[in-house]
């Protein structure tokens, strides 16, 4: 996760074309590639007509992605909103089903496998989500909520359980002695490190971090970005990181996928798309241009409809 470190050009995501390339070889060379997709696809189904359904259309959410992540690196996912990145880190997570496409995570297909079939992985793919506050519910205690995962997997109870807790409070930060407080009696950080020990539970391989530091404040965001990149070097752990914040990304990962409109515009090592960026959505001054644009819009009485995955055809070149 740090900047001084750049991987060689590989490392990380890699472009469209050469993970495509490698997919349709044997897989032999994987190296060190935890996660590879391929072609993926996730359309939702839009009905038309309050009481008569009349047309059925799709929202293209994701629409033909392929990347890889290595092993230990972190991958950030950039993309202005409605651009697919949550949909992609879900299907990934396979916490949906997916219309077309492979997900192969550690070398296993898991693109159609069933939910019993998935179980082993769910302990492998751990997600943490941007709002501490809605995902922790207030009222279960910090210990009981951390401790979900032993509970689901039958794999610890009683002392064993508290004990296993509490080391993971203690690994981010927290302190064991709080085991029976409530969400409530936490900070908007120390809620978002619940979050991270409630993921880490049997040390997983990939953790997803939907927009982790999003909802938190400036001085709090640095603390979590570096807990994630302590338990990174002390765990191995991969990420895939999405953010809106380009600042953060660059700060954290080591390459760079950004989505446009479901699809996938560029991958590249971060300081390299940092320095020369192909695509317009990747311009580090992009996101920020775009929103005024949107709002001067708006402030205008403008109603041209922002490009949107429900219309492809639409798509376009924002600027
Ligand atoms: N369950 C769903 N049903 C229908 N459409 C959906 C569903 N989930 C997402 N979408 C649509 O898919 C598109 C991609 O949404 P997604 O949440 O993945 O974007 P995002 O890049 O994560 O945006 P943000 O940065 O705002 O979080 C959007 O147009 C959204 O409206
Ligand atoms: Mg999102």
């Amino acid at each position: 996760m740090n900047p001084e470190t750049i991987p060689p050009a590989d490392a990380g995501a890699t472009n469209t074309s050469a993970a495509a390339t490698r997919a349709a070889t044997t897989g032999a060379g994987d190296g060190d590639v935890l996660l590879r997709v391929e072609n993926l696809v996730k359309y939702f189904p839009i009905q038309s007509g309050q009481l008569i359904p009349r047309r059925k259309d799709f929202v293209h959410a994701v629409d033909d992605v392929s990347l890889e992540v290595r092993r230990g690196k972190t991958l950030g996912l950039v993309g202005e909103t409605g651009s697919g990145k949550s949909t992609l880190a879900r299907c990934v997570a396979r916490l949906y089903d997916i219309t077309s496409g492979r997900i192969v995570f550690d070398g296993h297909d898991i693109s159609t496998i069933s939910a019993r079939k998935m179980r082993p992985f769910r302990r492998d793919i751990q997600m943490i989500f941007q709002d501490p506050y809605g995902s922790l519910n207030p009222r279960r205690r910090v210990g009981s909520i951390i401790g979900d995962p032993f509970a689901i997997h039958h794999t610890a109870s009683g002392a064993e359980r508290r004990r296993r807790v509490q080391h993971l409070m203690e690994l981010v930060g927290l302190n064991p002695e709080h085991y029976n407080r409530f969400p409530a009696e936490f900070s908007g950080g120390q809620r978002q490190r619940i979050g991270v020990a409630r993921a880490l539970a049997f040390t997983p391989k990939l953790i997803v971090c939907d927009e982790p530091v999003s909802a938190l404040d400036v001085s709090i965001q640095a603390q979590i970005i570096n807990l994630l990149a302590d338990l990174q070097s002390e765990l191995g752990l991969t990420y895939i990181f999405i953010a809106h914040d380009l600042s953060v990304v660059r700060h954290v990962s080591d390459s760079v996928a950004v989505m446009y409109l479901g699809k996938l515009t560029e991958q590249a090592p971060v300081e390299e798309l940092w320095a020369h960026p192909r695509h317009p959505a990747s311009g580090s001054s992009w996101s920020g241009t775009c929103r005024r644009r949107s709002t001067r819009r708006r402030a205008a009485g403008s109603t041209r409809a922002v490009p949107r995955p429900a219309r492809p055809a639409s798509m376009r070149c924002p600027i």
